[in-house]
């Protein structure tokens, strides 16, 4: 096995940065202390490096145990795990941890530790100078989306839970590991927030192409985050090993049907994203600008709205030419209610995000913030359309012989994927017993 990997490219026509490697489990059992069936039996799994790889499965399947054998926060009982094609389960654990980021629920900061102090822990055990401590730091707090002047030295809890998830994830990237795992890290944050950390994950991952395994029990969040999906039942026993799109129009076997959902033909729009519909150009204006220059400039392109965005490009307000018009020079004004969605959003999210703020539209901004274009509901329904006129003709219409030898050809009714889900949501209390660096740091 070679770390190099040939960079198939992305959707949207980019070269794939790879910064990750290759993670190997061959044939990795564990068994806990006092259990007669394995937690995980026997699980063979190969992640490709810069793949976002999301593990999903009903609460006890073994989707934390196999995650934490990754980084030896649980000693596999039998097998061998690779990394980057190097046999890892005879390094020292400390060691080891130190080139594989982890992330949990909550972020798992230091509570009494500055957001400077908590991302560089991992550079100073290794020894680097300050000087290089604070800019890893700076950058890491710009790649997730905080200022750092303005949160470098705040603690943890003056900031909300979406804060600290995203200082959780500049602090296990701290060290540059080619390896992130991530333990249900978005579990404890409200809808929204989550729909946004989501899309800064995909996005950091596009600028930096690590290898991202994810623990998640919500199979949306699986599809929209996974380059591929595992789904594990019992026993650490995989269903289905595929692309998101493969698993939503070929479950692989009852098991995965039924936790799909029988919506899995509707649930394919949720793997739709805003980049591949067509956007709808906007035109900026900078604060301060003169309200002729930038009403001649919408006009000569045919818009009566520009959007008002700060010096990083990032939207602001979205006023009609009229609302422009009233004043000398375009107003700095922040529109909270503005509906802003990512190039990496599902169309279900856009959706959602138009319908939140009443608005038939959404500005579309790239990893940074920054707004890239427009989408109108419009643009959305008629994609969602397209596509399922595609899905309905793809559907088998019931043969002769199904009629004959007596299988009902009506579908089978399935449980929905989220009542599964939802009671699949609460973890067993105690699961995480195995020591685990940083937890004793988790907010509650
Ligand atoms: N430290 C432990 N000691 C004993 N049994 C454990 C321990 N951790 C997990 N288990 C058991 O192993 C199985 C898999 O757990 P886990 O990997 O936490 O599942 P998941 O993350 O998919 O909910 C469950 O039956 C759980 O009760
Ligand atoms: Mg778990």
């Amino acid at each position: 096995m070679t770390d190099e990997v040939t960079t198939p490219p992305a959707p949207n026509g980019q070269e794939r940065t790879v910064t990750g490697v290759s993670i190997t489990l061959d044939s990795v059992l564990k068994r806990y202390k006092g259990q007669a069936t394995p937690a995980v039996e026997r699980l063979d799994l190969e992640i490709e490096a810069g793949d976002i790889v999301a593990f999903v499965g009903p609460s006890g399947c073994g989707k934390t145990t196999t995650l934490k054998m990754i980084n030896r926060l649980i000693e596999p009982t039998e097998g061998r795990i690779l990394i980057g094609g190097r046999d890892v389960t005879k390094e020292p654990p400390d060691k080891l941890r130190q080139s594989i980021g982890y992330v949990i629920q909550s972020g798992g900061l230091f509570p009494h530790w500055t957001v400077a102090k908590n991302v560089g822990a991992i550079p100073r055990v290794l020894g680097w100078d300050r000087k290089r401590i604070a800019e890893r730091t700076e950058y890491l707090l710009d790649l997730v989306g905080l200022d750092p002047k303005t949160f470098a030295d705040r603690l943890p809890k003056d900031m909300s839970g979406g804060q600290q998830q995203r200082v959780g994830v500049a602090r296990a990237l701290a060290a540059d590991p080619p390896v992130l795992l991530m333990d249900e890290p978005f579990g404890a944050v409200d809808p929204i927030t989550r729909v946004r950390l989501q899309d800064s994950l995909i996005a950091i991952q596009h600028e930096l192409g690590k290898t991202i395994v994810i623990v998640t029990h919500d199979f949306e969040e699986a599809t929209k985050l996974g380059d591929k999906v595992l789904i594990l039942s019992e026993g650490g026993h995989i269903e289905q090993y595929a692309r998101p799109e493969e698993i939503l129009t070929s479950p692989a076997t009852p098991f995965v049907q039924e936790f799909v959902g029988s919506g899995a033909k509707l649930a394919y729009l949720t793997v739709q994203r805003v980049r591949d519909v067509e956007c709808d150009e906007v035109v900026t204006a900078r604060i301060g600008e003169p309200a002729q220059t930038v009403i001649d400039r919408a006009k000569a392109a045919g818009h009566s709205w520009v959007v008002v965005v700060d010096e990083a490009g990032r939207p602001r307000s979205w006023p009609t030419l009229e609302e422009v018009a009233s004043k000398p020079e375009v107003s700095d004004y922040l529109d909270r209610r503005l509906p802003v969605i990512a190039r990496s959003s599902t169309l279900n999210d856009a959706l959602d995000a138009m319908l939140a703020a009443s608005q038939g539209a959404a500005l579309v901004t790239d990893g940074r913030g920054a707004v890239v274009g427009s989408l109108s509901i419009g643009s959305v329904t008629e994609t969602i359309q397209a596509k399922l006129a595609d899905v309905r003709s793809d559907e088998e219409e019931p043969s002769y012989e199904t009629y004959v030898d007596g299988t009902d050809p009506a579908p089978t009714p399935v449980v929905a994927a989220e009542d599964e889900l939802g009671t699949a949501a609460q973890d067993e209390p105690g699961t995480a017993a195995e020591d685990e660096p940083g937890t004793a740091a988790e907010v509650s």
